[in-house]
């Protein structure tokens, strides 16, 4: 099959947050790098994204946040649009879920298969809040996990253990929201019959689509082999587009229903508006000599692969994805990315913490872009990115061919006399980039592609190094020019390739060397780009180093989230095995007034404490003291104390006794004290 075009779609980010540096590794990236490929190839295509303002995700936020789901979704969707805009995400349309256009479509496509009988409808037993009436979606019941027996745990799944559930599963399930009790009513809802389009999806994935992806292929054959069973595509709920059938009040398509279906209606909101530039939409969806790629993430694969064609082949009348290239996670520093605890690098406060950075972090996320398995994102491997390769070698290298040919030539491009063996061995290193380079797009090898795209950074870089144009400038002026020349011509090529990968550096680079706004592509691997004696612009850094301070900065926020997030999921202790009076009674605990506090010499933990105790008054040593870094403000205060505690000799010091604290959630003691003054010597029990 020829394809005369190519229809990109990203995953629609739920607009309940800012999109992150997973979101951007994932998907964002590599589609705006194969768009922008596709461009330079003078191929057809349209790319679309936009906001999924519907689903749970974005009422949690709502609740959570104190304002309406609407302010919500309108604050984020502006957020991510201009963040992505800011970023170089090169959409042709950026709409929304909640769009009329949106609403009309999505309406119309469910009646169409409603009007069709495509759909089953079922009864089934759901929990129910009686006091707030209404139904609750997985991620809104909480309970104490069946496997780990953490309290806490979601509908859907157990944080703590990470284990997949069921809300029927939890132990005393409760609404997340108000902690209310929940019964079971029964609600009827309408169902796509997945195991009506197992054999199709069978042939359709299985035989026909061996060239995806492995995860991707790997994920759908687990869902086909385990049998697919039919899946509601409504919901109880206030949020989302009304059911547009009779009776059916209450109710709203289920977010996976209309958000696939909201690729189509910005596809149809953009041509609407810009016939003549972009065409029809249905040319865009309904001629199968369009390719549809759909970019998503590994979570969003069934989705994408089985639940949304399944769709689409109900209707009839669109087109299927051709391929779905999907990501797998990237972690950061080491943990995954999650929205809800806030750890992740936000695309929005790192447009604003590094200005003009944009292709920094698009570099460092291709380069560990997760295509193949789950990846790690640190700060100290952005900064040695940067510092190393973008700055070093690309930066470093355009800099030089710049700089020289302005002090020898005067800033023109200078006449290349005879080539060398050398100079021919070089050109030969990148004669076939155009073509490695292709087939790595166009088999979304990102990673590889722009490996390749640095390699010949690292080429010119050899090639100056090598040659040292600087000394000959001394004696052979006309080596000096042939070598400049073949340098230069190099810069216009890497202007070239980093153009999908790098725009905004590309951008830069083709100014300098007054080289057309638009790069061609069919120009790459020549070195006949630039013509002798053309003018060059000044030389500016194409990268700037990043210093320590810039990334310790990140690293100590981090740090800050990693200790609150640690102070919000505390629980208490599991409470130890059953004890009894006799051995309760055994430990003889006591008051005593502190007379003396200082830190032990030569330890970091211990305090020495001189104790009042009613008795004659004792000397008792405990290891509190990263907890109290000022201990003579203790002086004067009452504690309780074991005291019949053995003997312990800690530090050349003898300890008579030990001091009781609590452990705070943040891992700091606080001593255990009487609520008014008693005794010194009083006894607890
Ligand atoms: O996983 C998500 O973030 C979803 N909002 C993706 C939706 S993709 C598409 F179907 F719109
Ligand atoms: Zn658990």
């Amino acid at each position: 099959m020829t394809f005369k075009r190519t229809l990109v779609t990203t995953a629609l980010p739920y607009a309940n947050g800012p999109v992150h540096i997973g979101h951007l590794a994932g998907v964002y990236i590599p589609a705006d790098i194969y768009v922008r490929y596709l461009r330079l190839k003078k191929r057809p295509v349209l790319f679309v994204g936009g906001s999924d303002e519907h689903g749970v995700p974005v009422t949690i936020r709502a609740r959570k946040e104190g304002i309406t789901v609407q302010q919500v979704v309108d604050r984020y969707h502006y957020l991510i649009k201009d963040s992505f805009e800011r970023f170089g995400i090169s959409f042709d349309v950026y709409s929304r879920t909640t769009s009329k256009t949106h609403y009309r479509l999505a309406s119309e496509f469910f009646r169409k298969l409603y009007d069709e009988g495509k759909f089953i409808q079922q009864t089934t037993e759901q929990f129910y809040d009686e006091q707030s009436h209404e139904f609750l979606t997985d991620r809104n019941i909480r309970g104490e996990c069946p496997h780990c027996h953490s309290e806490g745990a979601y509908g859907d799944q157990c944080e703590k253990c990470g284990r997949t559930l069921s809300p029927d599963e939890l132990i005393n399930p409760y609404n997340a929201v108000n902690g209310n009790p929940l019964t079971k009513r029964p609600t009827t809802h309408w169902y796509l019959p997945l195991d009506q389009y197992q054999s199709w999806l069978e042939d359709w994935i299985l035989n026909q689509h061996k060239e995806w992806r492995p995860n991707v292929y790997g994920q759908c054959k687990s869902w086909l082999d385990g049998g697919l069973r039919p899946r509601a595509v409504t919901r109880d709920l206030n949020w989302g587009i009304p059911v547009p059938v009779e009776g059916a009040e209450g109710k709203v398509l289920y977010v996976w229903f209309d958000a696939p279906i909201g690729y189509i209606s910005n596809t149809k909101e953009l041509c609407d508006a810009q016939p003549e530039k972009f065409g029809k939409w249905e040319t865009w969806w309904k001629d199968s000599s369009t390719r549809l790629i759909h970019f998503i993430g590994k979570d969003n694969i069934v989705f994408h692969c089985i639940v949304f064609p399944s769709m689409l082949k109900a209707e009839g009348s669109y087109i299927l994805p051709d391929n779905v290239p999907s990501n797998e996670f990237l972690n950061l520093e080491g943990d995954k990315i999650s929205t809800s605890r806030n750890w992740a690098v936000w695309l929005n406060e790192y447009l604003d913490d590094f200005p003009g950075k944009q292709d920094v972090l698009r570099y460092v996320l291709t380069a560990n872009a997760p295509e193949t398995k789950d990846n790690d994102f640190t700060w100290a491997d952005f900064q040695a990115r940067n510092n190393n390769e973008l700055v070093a070698i690309y930066g470093n290298f355009i800099n030089r061919a710049m700089v020289l040919t302005h002090k020898y030539f005067g800033g023109k491009v200078p006449l290349r006399g005879e080539l060398t063996d050398y100079d021919r061995t070089t050109i030969e290193e990148f004669i076939n980039l155009k073509q490695t380079l292709e087939e790595l797009l166009e088999n979304f090898r990102f990673r590889d592609a722009q490996k390749a795209a640095m390699n010949l950074a690292r080429i010119g870089n050899k090639y100056l190094a090598d040659t040292e144009p600087w000394k000959l400038a001394k004696t052979d002026m006309s080596r000096t020019a042939t070598i400049l020349n073949v340098a230069l011509q190099i810069a216009a090529n890497l202007s070239i390739a980093f153009e999908p990968f790098l725009p905004f550096s590309s951008a830069k680079l083709r100014g300098m060397l007054n080289l057309a706004e638009d790069a061609d592509w069919g120009q790459l691997g020549s070195i006949d780009i630039l013509q002798a004696n053309s003018e060059l612009q000044q030389p500016e850094l194409l990268f700037l180093k990043i210093d320590d301070d810039a990334i310790q900065i990140q690293l100590d926020r981090l740090q800050r989230i990693k200790k609150e997030n640690e102070i919000q999921s505390w629980q208490p202790a599991k409470v130890k095995e059953p004890t009894n009076i006799d051995e309760f009674a055994k430990a003889d605990i006591r008051v005593g007034t502190v007379l003396e506090c200082e830190k032990v010499k030569k330890s970091d933990k211990l305090l020495c404490f001189k104790i009042d105790d009613g008795m004659g008054g004792r000397t008792i040593l405990s290891g509190i003291a990263q907890s109290y870094p000022e201990p003579e403000k203790l002086v004067g205060q009452q504690v309780l104390f074991i005291a019949n505690f053995p003997v312990r000799k800690m530090m050349g010091m003898e300890s008579q006794g030990m001091i009781l604290s609590a452990v705070d959630a943040d891992g700091k003691l606080v001593l255990a004290s009487v609520s008014r003054q008693v005794k010194n010597g009083a006894q607890v029990g």
